[in-house]
């Protein structure tokens, strides 16, 4: 039976209480989908009355932890050891669209370090959770990084730039580096699953860029627990708050961080 501290259940019973309106609302979209309106309004109330509904089970069982939340920003707590981190709905593209891989995104920060992470997709059920010294589960399987040590047989995951978004030369640069020494990149379109599929060993490695906190906060934890490397695509240490993340094994992760580094010329970064 895989461990559950009191506030990692905590953490998972939220994450299941707030998913539950979402599987009717992801039905919903079918409909709306079609419609001249489209889902965009409906989407975003859906997203801020998800994360309102994490705040408030989780402020439940733990009076005073403050938040960063996506929609709702910074909540500061009255006890200022912990935070949760969280993203009611990472993949939100994918949820407007109808595509059923998304997820409800909760971390824990105590004293400054990431502790806890959760991760849930209400559609397919998925709950995946790590406590920082008791390794990284999907639902009660252990979860593991993948032990591939060249690039040729690695499949990597990573995010693109759409419109109105910077960086689109530099991801297409990236890429073609990539691409032509592995066995492929796949591009799902939610950060925290694409860490979570990097902890259970499906993916070999996954990079972004313009990442927030509330996208990759309960994806370290996995990654880190699940024995995997977590930093930034600059060599840094700062994964969560640096806005670029890269993240696989021990042997692929300085062999992809010196691909990318090397991928554009810094004078053209756009
Ligand atoms: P979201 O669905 O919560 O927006 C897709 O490439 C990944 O990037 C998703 O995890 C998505 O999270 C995130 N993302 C998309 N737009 C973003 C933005 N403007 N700032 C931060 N993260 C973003
Ligand atoms: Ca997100």
């Amino acid at each position: 039976m895989a461990y559950q501290s009191p506030i990692l259940n905590v953490m998972i019973m939220a994450a299941r209480k707030a998913g539950r309106p979402l599987i009717r609302d992801f039905g919903e979209l079918e409909n709306l989908q079609i419609s001249m309106k489209g889902p965009a309004d409906f989407v975003t109330s859906a997203d801020k009355r998800t994360e309102k509904l994490l705040i408030e089970e989780l402020s439940r069982a733990r009076p005073g932890y403050g938040f960063l939340g996506e929609e709702g920003g910074v909540i500061e707590g009255k006890d200022k050891s912990h935070r949760f981190i969280i993203d009611p709905i990472d993949g939100t593209t994918n949820f407007m669209h109808g595509v059923p891989h998304f997820a409800l995104s909760i971390g824990l920060e105590r004293e400054g370090v990431l502790v806890a992470g959760v991760l849930y997709n209400p559609i397919t059920d998925d709950m995946y959770y790590a406590e920082k010294g008791h390794g990284a589960y999907l639902n009660n399987k252990r979860l593991r990084v993948a032990e591939r040590r060249e690039m040729a047989p690695s499949l990597f995951a990573t995010g693109l730039p759409f419109m109105g978004r910077e960086g689109h030369a530099r991801a297409t640069a990236e890429m073609t580096a990539v691409m032509a020494v592995s066995s492929g990149i796949r591009r799902f379109g939610a950060a925290s699953l694409d860490m979570a599929y990097v902890a259970g060993g499906r993916f070999d490695g996954f990079w972004e860029r313009g990442l927030k906190p509330w996208d990759v906060a309960a994806g370290i934890v996995l990654v880190r627990e699940a024995g995997g490397m977590v930093g930034e695509l600059t060599g840094g240490a700062d994964a969560l708050n640096g806005g670029t993340l890269l993240c696989a094994n021990e042997y692929l992760q300085p062999q992809l961080l010196k691909l990318l580094k090397g991928a554009m010329p810094d004078k053209a970064s756009g």
